[in-house]
């Protein structure tokens, strides 16, 4: 039975100290394996070796760059790319920021996606195909944080409307639940017990069949880095960063409205919507305005994360909805 603790985003730095020292540990196991020669060329040049290693065995790198889709226009410059792929959300590798050399020991091939649930025929797909079938395009980006910063990137991927198309949805399939890789062999923060894994989320069908509602499967023009989500991850630039799971392993429609992980958690401060508004504040922080990471500026978030023109109409009427958290 899972314990869970009740707890908010910042876990003390002393409880992600464990995890990394696991990490490195297994690491040099790994390396020690690999025989004196990784072991010491590892040292020479610190956690570069792996980062290349992975870059050359992603069986897509030859996808990208896609055309970039002009639509989808910034206000603002792009994240430098070494920081959106070194300080990241995900607590599979740990509750730090600092977890992007620990996730390269996620395993992206043979990766599959099972789409069920309220559809005509169940099946599942490898990422492979999957890429192959769909449309790809790079759309830049804001993606706002619950915590209250941001960045701006540049998604490759597809329209997550093309995946419901292919799915085939039956009409009571109101809401797709989405649920990330379970795996405590290489996800070292799923044994912590406390937390309800896997990592679910969800949306409404009709969320997932707005144009906005995208799956990255690369950044920066190349495949997705492990640490920001591979082999695919949703990008819904509307809404806090915690509803954009990442490397998805089903897709599921349902009738009921699926419990995400931070709901789970603590509902009194993660729903179901979360979408994005300077005005409704976190119960322990503004909303008011975010840290746009990179630079000294702190900036007035929107509503909807600026995002309106494409996604108010989809909460028209809902006004007993709790839409902002
Ligand atoms: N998905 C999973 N599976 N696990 C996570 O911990 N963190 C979320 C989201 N998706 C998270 C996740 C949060 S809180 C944010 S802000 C974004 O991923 C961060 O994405 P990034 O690291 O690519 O910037």
């Amino acid at each position: 039975m899972l314990i869970k603790r009740k707890r908010g985003w910042e876990l003390p730095e002393s409880q992600a100290t464990p995890e990394s020292i696991f990490l490195e540990r297994r690491r040099l196991a790994k390396a020690l394996a690999a025989g004196p020669l990784l072991l010491g060329a590892a040292a020479l040049v610190g956690g570069r070796v792996g980062e290349a290693a992975a870059a050359e065995a992603d069986p897509s790198a030859g996808l990208y760059p896609v055309k970039q889709n002009m639509r989808y226009r910034l206000d603002r410059p792009l994240t430098d790319e070494k920081l959106a792929t070194t300080y990241n959300n995900y607590y599979e590798f740990g509750s730090s920021k600092n977890i992007w050399r620990g996730a390269q020991d996620l395993p992206i091939r043979p990766w599959s996606v099972s789409i069920g649930g309220l559809v005509e025929e169940p099946f599942e797909i490898g990422i492979d195909e999957l890429l192959a079938k769909m449309p790809l395009e790079e759309r830049l980006y804001r993606l706002r944080c619950v915590e209250a910063w941001s960045m701006a990137v540049p998604w490759s991927g597809f329209a997550l409307a093309e995946l419901v198309k292919l799915a085939r949805p039956l009409a009571s399939g109101k809401y797709l639940k989405m649920v990330t890789l379970e795996d405590y062999d290489v996800m070292p923060g799923q044994r912590a017990g406390w937390y309800p894994w896997p990592y679910v989320e969800g949306l409404t069908v009709a969320e997932a069949s707005n144009e906005l509602a995208f799956i990255a499967t690369g950044l920066y023009g190349k495949p997705i880095p492990k640490q920001n989500g591979a082999p695919l991850r949703l990008a819904v630039p509307w809404k806090y960063g915690f509803k954009s799971i990442k490397s998805i392993v089903a897709f599921e429609f349902t009738e009921e409205r699926p419990v995400s992980f931070w709901e789970d958690i603590q509902s009194r401060e993660y729903g179901f919507w979360a979408n994005v508004n300077p005005e409704v504040p976190h119960p322990r922080w503004s909303q008011a305005s975010e840290q746009v990471l990179g630079t000294d500026e702190k900036v007035p978030t929107q509503l909807y994360n600026g995002y309106g023109e494409f996604v108010a109409d989809l909460y028209a009427g809902m006004a007993e909805e709790k839409l902002y958290m």
